[in-house]
């Protein structure tokens, strides 16, 4: 293979086959590269130092083109003594100015031997650096006739000026450059479309969700003036629970927002478990009571003290109950809750219930946020909060595959013990 190279191009001298060598695999390694690399600020970089291999010069740059004020801006400068920061928060070109300026204006190459004699050369840029640019080659990146920037490659190492070669080489060099980041940029607005769709379409589910609870409210709300109006003491017998449901449901729609909406670290304190679950429990019993649901709680497998975010964890709990509570049908159903301590310091719990149980197919997905199969009952949040507190407690929750019904199984690795980090955060908590 070798050979067969060193065969091929014998009109050339050893060193300008090197160099043809160097740059065809630079320009084949570059390709590749290329065209993986979607995130914008990686790509960029990673086409500076690129351009700064491919050309064998001490530093390089791309600067690109703001079309909107017709200026261009160093995004990366990568030398020895180059101070990036600088460069990219202080210099903007005007079109026409400097060499990248009139590389740009004329999209065409510059290749300049002696930069201190050019008038055109911006001295600025050296001074915003800390580096002395003796010849310089500026290329314009151009995709599909719309101008993307310039690569600037500076200082050739060990001659006075870039060759032919390395201007072929960059310039073939900065056209796929311009392609990679047209299509990065491609890529970064259609995520950005997605996001914004995405983000709309929550939006849209929530308000829906919110207003019906509202509606709910109002209704009852009427109802109640209508029974102290009359004096029907029956009506509002009646209305009070629905009353009471609808601002439950708002109150935990919102509490399951402000978890889901950031990344937390758990308070973990000393609780008491059992008066937690009963909490839990108080807080779902008129619906399990209209519903015909019956409960059993089993604690005697706990063995100690837990350490948790009381609060975090009583959330879980109640999205559980609700959910086996909506899963039962209106003629009734039972529940389990079980806690109990394995070794050596693991707290495990389970809410099981005899409903239908979670179909195959939405095993996976019923985790996802805004996941929802009772429409406008339900935002989908439940689950998809109830995991992120679980796994900021460091623990897991699952889906138990057990015989009809749904089984959720909660795992929570070192919740029997005060932890070292539930000390620390305890302690900054006290503070
Ligand atoms: N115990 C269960 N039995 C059967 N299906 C369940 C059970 N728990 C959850 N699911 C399914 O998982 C879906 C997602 O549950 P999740 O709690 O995240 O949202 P939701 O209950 O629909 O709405 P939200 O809790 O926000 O009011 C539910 O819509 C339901 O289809
Ligand atoms: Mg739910």
């Amino acid at each position: 293979m070798t050979e067969a190279r060193q065969d091929s191009l014998p009109w050339l001298d050893d060193a300008s086959r090197t160099e043809i060598r160097r740059a065809v695999e630079a320009l084949y390694r570059v390709h590749g590269l290329m065209g993986s690399l979607t995130d914008l600020d990686a790509l960029l970089l990673r086409i500076s130092e690129e351009s700064r291999r491919v050309a064998g010069a001490e530093a390089a740059s791309v600067i690109l083109y703001d079309e909107k004020s017709d200026e261009l801006y160093f995004e990366v400068a990568l030398g020895d003594s180059g101070d990036q920061a600088r460069l990219k928060s202080e210099i903007r070109l005007k079109m026409g100015q400097g060499i990248a300026g009139s590389a740009a204006a004329a999209r065409a190459t510059l290749n300049i031997s002696d930069a201190s004699r050019d008038p055109r050369f911006f001295s600025e840029a050296d001074s915003a650096s800390s580096f002395q640019t003796r010849n310089l080659l500026a290329v314009p990146m151009i995709e599909r006739g719309s101008l993307i920037g310039v690569l600037e490659v500076l200082n050739k190492v060990g001659a006075d000026t870039f060759s032919p070669l390395d201007v072929h080489v960059m310039e073939m060099f900065s056209g796929i450059a311009a392609a990679a980041v047209a299509n990065a940029r491609l890529i970064e607005q259609q995520i950005k479309t997605e996001r914004l769709t995405a983000i709309g379409q929550a939006i849209a589910g929530l308000t829906h969700h919110i207003k019906n609870i509202i509606t709910g409210l109002n209704s009852s709300t009427e109802l109640i003036d209508m029974s102290l109006d009359r004096g029907r003491r029956d009506v509002m017998d009646r209305t009070w629970p629905v009353l009471k449901r609808s601002v439950q449901r708002i109150s935990n729609f919102v509490q399951d927002l402000l978890a889901f909406s950031k990344p937390r670290v758990p308070m973990r304190q000393e609780c008491d478990l059992g008066a937690l679950l009963c909490e839990a429990r108080d807080a779902v019993r008129d619906l399990f009571n209209t519903k015909h649901i019956e409960m059993d709680m089993d604690l005697s497998g706990l063995n100690g003290a837990v350490w948790l975010e009381a609060d975090g964890v009583y959330r879980c709990l109640l999205n559980l109950l609700n959910n086996a509570a909506d899963a039962l049908p209106a003629t009734g159903g039972h529940v389990w809750v079980r806690a109990w301590s394995t070794a050596p310091d693991t707290l495990e719990m389970e809410v099981r219930d005899d409903g239908p149980g979670v179909p195959a197919e939405l095993r996976d997905t019923i985790w996802d946020p805004f996941f929802s199969t009772k429409g406008a009952r339900g935002t989908g949040l439940g689950l998809a909060t109830t995991a992120k507190v679980i796994q900021e407690h460091n623990g897991t929750i699952t889906l138990a595959r057990s015989g009809s019904g749904a089984c959720f199984h909660i795992l929570l690795p070192g919740a029997m013990r005060p932890a070292v980090g539930a000390r620390d955060e305890l302690g900054e908590s006290e503070q």
